[in-house]
């Protein structure tokens, strides 16, 4: 008898996550230096830990609303107003999720039909093209390049849209490049997306990790609060990966629609992690700020000391990621981080794991001590002087 088929094709044609590898290697070595993993070094501020706690410690062990805690939504869209100007209704216009993960995918979910384009950045966070795929859609690759500053440009998103293009889905700060995008040219964004009335899904994670330069939330340009899908979270700017927390702000319309699969599917987010992201937004300010500072400090170190060695980085300016030039090794972005793995134990990401762009680059996080970046830089060091061939 044939033996049936008992994967999905669908699920079946998504490559494996390109990070995964390397992270199986990294765990049979010892005293590697992780560059990889894209989450902050450091723990939840205490303060907001204790609130966690407390809420089991009261009982506070049910579910909560399907969009999750009306306190918390009233507190995002205090912190929207505050940030942004935004104005949201926290009963109907907001979700809370299980981090931007599951906001991305219910952004897709409820908007694409089978067939139904959205176009995306090249390179960016691995997740948007797969949950692109997963929800039925045909994820379409914008280039961006280094010469930009791996910026998008609104013409090129514009010359990549056709009747079934549906969504344009955007992550600035850049996961993996640190690129931000400024006001001026999101708006140019804004007229394509207007022009063409599309859906604008924006990641905003990393909003709160940037340098010199201002954060613009999408939804807030004049015009796109309406068309904006805006995901924001918990787990970057407070340093909460593991709490899985969460949001999404858009319309009634939009909101109603996500909330449909969500409270088919997840139900409601964990109520421990929504009590202490309430704790978060309430009395968390002065750590963010500690964190960005440094962060900073480290950005500032790493960014020389990969052009010092040989590897042209240009300066990024959000998240925790420098995205420099591998060229001069000779070597693909796969190739150079295996063997700087093998060679000299320090673990980076290859750019091509983000898409055809960042192919000629690695991805290295600074959210790691200063010790472990200067140690770092040194064994990449090493490495080039091996390795370089211009
Ligand atoms: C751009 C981007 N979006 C979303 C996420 C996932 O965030 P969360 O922990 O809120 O699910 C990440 C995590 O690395 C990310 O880099």
């Amino acid at each position: 008898m044939k033996k049936r088929d008992l994967i999905s094709k669908r699920v079946k044609d998504i490559p494996p996550s390109g990070i995964r590898r390397f992270f199986d290697i990294i765990a049979s070595m010892d005293g590697v230096i992780s560059l990889g993993v894209g989450e902050p070094d450091f723990v939840t501020p205490w303060h907001i830990r204790e609130a966690g706690i407390y809420s089991i410690e009261k009982g506070y062990t049910s579910y909560t609303s399907n969009y999750g805690l009306l306190e918390l939504r009233e507190e995002i869209a205090r912190y929207l107003k505050v940030r942004h100007n935004l104005d949201y209704d926290p009963e109907r216009e907001l979700l809370v999720t299980v981090g931007v993960s599951e906001g991305v995918d219910l952004a897709l979910r409820a908007i694409l039909d089978p067939g139904d384009e959205v176009v995306i950045p090249d390179p960016s966070y691995v997740s948007y093209t797969s949950c692109t795929v997963l929800a039925g859609g045909v994820s379409v690759p914008v280039p961006t390049a280094i010469e930009n500053d791996f910026k998008v440009k609104a013409q090129d998103i514009d010359k990549r849209i056709n009747p079934r293009t549906k969504a344009i889905l955007l992550g600035y700060p850049n996961n993996p490049t640190g690129a931000v995008m400024d006001r001026e040219e999101l708006l140019k964004v804004a007229e394509v997306a207007q022009r063409h009335s599309l859906v604008v899904i924006s990641d905003e994670v990393y909003e709160r990790l940037v340098y010199g330069v201002e954060h613009t939330c999408f939804a807030s340009l004049p015009g796109m609060r309406e068309r904006t899908i805006l995901l924001g979270g918990f787990s970057k700017a407070y340093a909460m990966t593991g709490w899985r927390l969460g949001y999404a702000a858009a319309t009634e319309e939009i909101i109603e629609a996500m909330m449909k699969i969500h409270q088919y599917t997840i139900m409601c987010a964990p109520t421990m992690a929504q009590m202490a992201a309430i704790k978060a937004l309430k009395d968390g300010e002065a750590q963010v700020q500690e964190m960005v500072a440094e962060y900073n400090q480290r950005r500032r170190v790493m960014v020389k000391g990969l052009n010092d060695i040989g590897l042209t980085c240009f300066e990024p300016r959000g998240a925790f990621y420098t995205f420099p030039s591998i060229k001069s090794t000779g070597l693909s972005s796969d190739e150079f981080a295996e063997r700087l793995l093998l060679e000299e134990r320090v673990a980076v990401v290859p750019g091509s794991t983000f898409g055809q762009c960042g192919e000629g680059y690695v991805r290295c996080c600074y959210a790691t001590s200063m010790a472990e970046i200067e140690e770092a830089l040194e064994r990449m060091g090493n490495f080039v002087k091996r390795h370089r061939t211009q």
